[in-house]
């Protein structure tokens, strides 16, 4: 095998085939709903019944959709990498849950999940899966109107960098599959890469704004793409 040990970023395009928006395409979430006010803390703070509802919608949509090719594709790089010695770091910026559901087990999810809330003063965190409301209590502390969605907004640090970073110099393969590269850190994960000579490879729909960057990259839907590349690593 040429690739072991392998560091893989996902984005919204891996989920798109599955019927989840994507954030910055025409009529993607970012146009419905504007990011300052669902998607920052100050959004929060000013309106948060308003906040929980974008992601009372969101995750309510979760159980309306299911895994496409590519999810199944990763979760089945994940254990035939692991049969072979290797090794697989998957880090996602969705906040969904189809690499779980598509055979994923470790799963590093770098802007949190919809599926977890978290208490803002005790910072107690716990799945979820109903239609939260701004004047829950936390489980935990017992304090009320303190309860968020488990979301890294904007001005927020992602969650588990340290842990990226280290397997990013580890790796021998960095993947970037259906993210436009816009936003930071995670859009400078293929620079970090390269500065630690390693080979990269980017699978999106289209290039995106780093795709220059990247040794290759190959363009079409991740539904096809991301099983043929595994079937390429795992031959
Ligand atoms: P974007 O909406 O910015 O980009 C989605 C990318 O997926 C684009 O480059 C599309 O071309 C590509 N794409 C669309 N359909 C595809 C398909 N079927 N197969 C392959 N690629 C496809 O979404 P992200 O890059 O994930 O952060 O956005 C990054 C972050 O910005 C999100 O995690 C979110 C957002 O603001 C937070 O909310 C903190």
């Amino acid at each position: 095998m040429k690739h072991k040990n392998i560091v893989i970023l996902t984005g919204a395009g891996i989920s798109a085939e599955s019927g989840i928006d994507t954030f910055r395409a025409a009529g993607g979430l970012w146009e419905k709903h504007p990011v300052e006010q669902v998607a920052t803390p100050e959004g929060y703070a000013k309106d948060p019944e308003l906040v929980h509802n974008f992601y009372n919608m969101r995750r309510a949509a979760l159980k309306t959709v299911a895994p496409n090719p590519a999810h199944e594709a990763l979760g089945r790089l994940e254990t035939g990498l692991a049969e072979k010695g290797g090794m697989l770091t998957l880090v996602t910026q969705n906040v969904d849950d189809l690499h779980e559901r598509g055979g994923s087990k470790a799963v590093i999810h770098m802007h949190g999940m919809l599926t977890s809330m978290l208490c803002g003063v005790c910072e107690h965190r716990w799945p979820y899966f109903e239609d939260a409301k701004a004047d829950m209590s936390c489980p935990s502390c017992y304090v009320q109107n303190t309860c968020r969605p488990d979301i890294v907004w904007f001005g927020e640090m992602p969650y588990q960098m340290e842990t990226i970073e280290a397997a990013l110099a580890a790796c021998d393969l960095f993947v970037s599959i259906g993210t436009s590269g816009a936003v930071y850190p995670a859009a400078g994960f293929v620079q970090m890469a390269r500065a630690l000579d390693k080979d990269t490879l980017e699978l999106n729909l289209d290039p995106s704004q780093g795709s220059h960057h990247f040794h290759e990259s190959r363009h079409g839907p991740a539904s096809r793409l991301v099983p043929e590349w595994v079937d390429e690593v795992l031959k």
